[in-house]
């Protein structure tokens, strides 16, 4: 069970309001990503519900119960932090313990979780080391490890792989995401990358400045983001948001329309303009473009290699019906 809602919840911390009042509900079993800028205020949010800090107002229940001012330790959901905060004189082995036996766990309980955990995530011909001996991406399965023994409600990871190199964290989003298949325990991981966002959430709760934005599903938030800050938020590389004449056109204030959702055609295109930098990717193209007098640059993904070199004039179609809309407010027009 994990089911966790969160009702009229808010945080100040002296007389600065960084969560005006939220309502959220992560149903059980549900993989959950909290996902916005720096200072947002993901990382509070996910310390609220872990009772690491005191909510100013508001409740929070976890299956029903009422947790607002239950301990950290009585919530039943276990934390893994970006730095893995392991002992370094202790064994794998005696890390992952180091919960249950604080728990009272019995001994025979603990070695089969153990080795159930050191399973899952691979570490079993590392039990007896010490962290120092282990890679970075290793230590972050120790740390999850710790986690999974004490059979949380839910698990709360808070920028786990900001440590990591580029590999290693596509590496381990699939591992965290897998690990998620297998156990089918409530998830709420806080990034500020978009890409692990929409990789590997079921929903995704978008924040800017303490205020959820929207929550969806990937492709929701995708599809039909709500206004232009989801719009150019969610999606790599970013939305192109266009105003002026282009945008009344089309009824709107200002118009959103992706680069893969704008086409790169011969001649008598809708659009024209000069190529700036290419990037080539090999299996895509992005191109920066300016002159266009939509905006002052453009970005159009390509599919697989196009040999439109810097100073190129460029024709470009959009999608119509890829168009996205949006009032003086910035929200969206259906
Ligand atoms: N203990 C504190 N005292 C005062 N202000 C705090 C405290 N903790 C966080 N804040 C403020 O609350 C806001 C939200 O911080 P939070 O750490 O939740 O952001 P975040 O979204 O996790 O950012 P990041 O992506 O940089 O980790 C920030 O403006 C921060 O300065
Ligand atoms: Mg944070």
């Amino acid at each position: 069970m994990g089911r966790i809602t969160l009702d009229k919840v808010s945080k100040s911390f002296g007389d600065v309001e960084v969560i005006p009042p939220l309502d959220l509900t992560i149903e059980d079993g549900e993989f959950t990503v909290f996902v916005g800028p720096s200072g947002c205020g993901k990382s509070t949010l996910l310390r609220l519900i872990a009772g690491l800090e005191d909510t100013s107002c508001g409740h929070i229940r976890i299956d029903g119960n009422d947790a607002t001012h239950v301990p950290p330790a009585k919530r039943g959901l276990a934390m893994v932090f970006q730095s893995y905060a392991l002992y370094p004189h202790m064994s794998v082995r005696k890390n992952i313990a180091f919960p249950m036996k604080m728990a009272g766990v019995s001994e025979d309980e603990q070695a089969r979780r153990i080795d159930a955990a050191a399973k899952a995530l691979n570490l079993t011909d590392y039990l007896d080391r010490r962290p120092g001996q282990l890679s970075g991406g290793q230590r972050q399965r120790v740390a999850i490890g710790r986690a999974i023994v004490r059979e949380p409600a839910a698990f709360l990871f808070d920028e786990p792989l900001s440590n990591l190199d580029a590999a290693l964290r596509v590496g381990m989003r699939l591992e965290i995401s897998e690990l998620h298949k297998r156990l089918k325990t409530t998830m709420i991981y806080v990034t500020h990358d978009q890409v692990e966002a929409m990789t590997m959430a079921d929903k995704i709760v978008v924040l800017r400045a303490g205020v959820i934005e929207q929550v969806g599903s990937p492709l929701d938030l995708y599809r039909a983001p709500r206004n232009t800050f989801v719009a150019g938020f969610i999606g790599s590389p970013k939305m192109n948001l266009i105003g002026g004449e282009e945008a009344a056109r089309h009824g709107a204030r200002t118009i959103g329309i992706r680069p893969e959702h704008i086409d790169v055609v011969e001649d008598s295109g809708t659009w024209q303009g000069t190529v700036g930098v290419a990037e080539h990717l090999g299996s895509d193209t992005f191109f920066h473009i300016h002159g266009t007098g939509l905006t002052e640059t453009l970005t159009v993904r390509a599919l697989g290699e196009v040999t439109l070199r810097h100073g190129d004039t460029i024709h470009l179609s959009p999608r119509t019906d890829q168009i996205h809309r949006f009032d003086a407010q910035g929200l969206r027009i259906e």
